[in-house]
């Protein structure tokens, strides 16, 4: 099954075309053909965050480009698809209708099923995405189901057990700022750019992550207690830029690292409690966090230690972008989901 699938939920336009097969069955295995993501960054860089009115204009600029530009990468065009899958929620409710409407027109105009798709689980199912750089079909390295998954974003950081597909239970939830928040937040605080995640990851190489000592957050809660908390940590970088200034060089990596190693320490830790007391063998990192370096080789270093195996999505794949979309739409669409008529904007759509 070809599913062309759209993404404006945020600050990125994206679009792809993904080659799916066994779309109905228990565990298909995406291929993308296209992956065309224009990313706002620049957009809202001086404001310092995203401004929604911004992101709907620039998406309407850009949407239809970004689209055209998936399908010819894929060398096909609206009749060489199966159908159409769009986020339709949560996202900021402007962005999505944009999405949604050109999704809308698409399918009625080349007579295709649509279907829309929660962007939650557009991220727990980019592991199903063979890397583009791997030979065509080698996804072999896909989780089998059940598995646990780290969502980590910049909306939203959540532990869920993903029993099957469609199936997914929530162990645990941020009880304030999404890790991506609190990235993007204390790199604003340093004066590095907007979205700050990437930024910290490149200067926290050059530090030592034991040279502050930072809190983690909840780490008195009980063991079978899998929530986060990272207010506590971004108030704790906050006083101690009080306390000593603007770090400069060396200083400024240690403070990179020591603060990603609380956040990386914080999600690792609780995210392999929960896959023991849940029973599950197998972790699985997606959202944009989980494209940081720290974390990917921590999850690695705890779940060799605990005897868990760990899949993660290409970088690419972890933020935002328009393959994670088609891919957990072409499921959906397998199972004969397409009501575009129903369809509509869920800004506050609980997975
Ligand atoms: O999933 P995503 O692209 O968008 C949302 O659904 O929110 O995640 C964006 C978040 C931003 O907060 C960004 O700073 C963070 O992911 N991020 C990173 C890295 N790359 C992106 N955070 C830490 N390290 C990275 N390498
Ligand atoms: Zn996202």
């Amino acid at each position: 099954m070809r599913v062309l699938g759209l993404e404006t939920s945020c600050d990125e336009t994206a679009a792809a075309v993904v080659e799916v097969e066994d779309a109905a069955g228990p565990r298909p295995l995406g291929r993308a053909l296209s992956d065309v993501v224009h990313t706002q960054a620049d957009v809202h860089a001086r404001f310092g965050g995203v401004v929604p009115e911004l992101a709907s204009r620039d998406h309407l600029q850009r949407i239809l480009p970004v689209v055209d530009e998936a399908l010819s990468r894929a060398g096909c065009d609206l009749r060489s698809i199966d159908g159409l899958s769009v986020t339709s929620g949560p996202g900021l409710v402007g962005a999505l209708l944009v999405g949604i409407q050109v999704a809308k027109a698409l399918a009625l105009g080349a007579a295709k099923p649509l279907v829309g798709v929660n962007h939650l689980e557009g991220h727990l199912l980019a592991v199903l995405l063979a890397d583009a750089a791997a030979a065509p079909g080698s996804a072999e390295s896909a989780p089998e189901l059940p598995w646990l998954a780290l969502v980590v974003s910049g909306g939203h950081t959540s532990l869920y057990a993903v029993r099957a597909l469609g199936d997914y239970r929530a162990l645990g939830h941020t009880l304030d700022d999404a890790a991506g928040e609190a990235f993007d937040k204390v790199a604003k605080l340093l004066g590095l750019p907007y979205p700050g995640g990437v930024h910290i990851d490149r200067l926290a190489r050059g530090g030592d992550p034991s040279a502050i000592a930072f809190p983690r957050g909840l780490s008195k809660r009980r063991r079978d207690q899998f929530d986060f908390s990272f207010s506590g940590l971004k108030t704790a970088v906050l006083q101690h830029l009080r306390e000593h200034g603007q770090p400069r060089g060396q200083a400024l990596h240690d403070l990179c690292a020591s603060f990603q190693e609380a956040i990386c320490d914080a999600l690792t830790l609780r995210a392999v409690r929960a896959a023991r007391a849940a029973g599950l063998k197998t972790l699985v990192l997606c959202g944009g966090v989980a494209a940081n370096s720290r974390l990917r080789a921590l999850a690695q270093e705890r779940c060799g230690a605990h005897g868990l195996t760990l899949h993660l999505p290409a970088p690419k794949l972890c933020t935002d972008n328009g393959a994670m979309i088609a891919m957990a739409g072409a499921q959906r669409l397998a199972r004969g989901e397409s009501r575009p008529e129903r369809l509509a904007a869920d800004p506050g759509w609980r997975l």
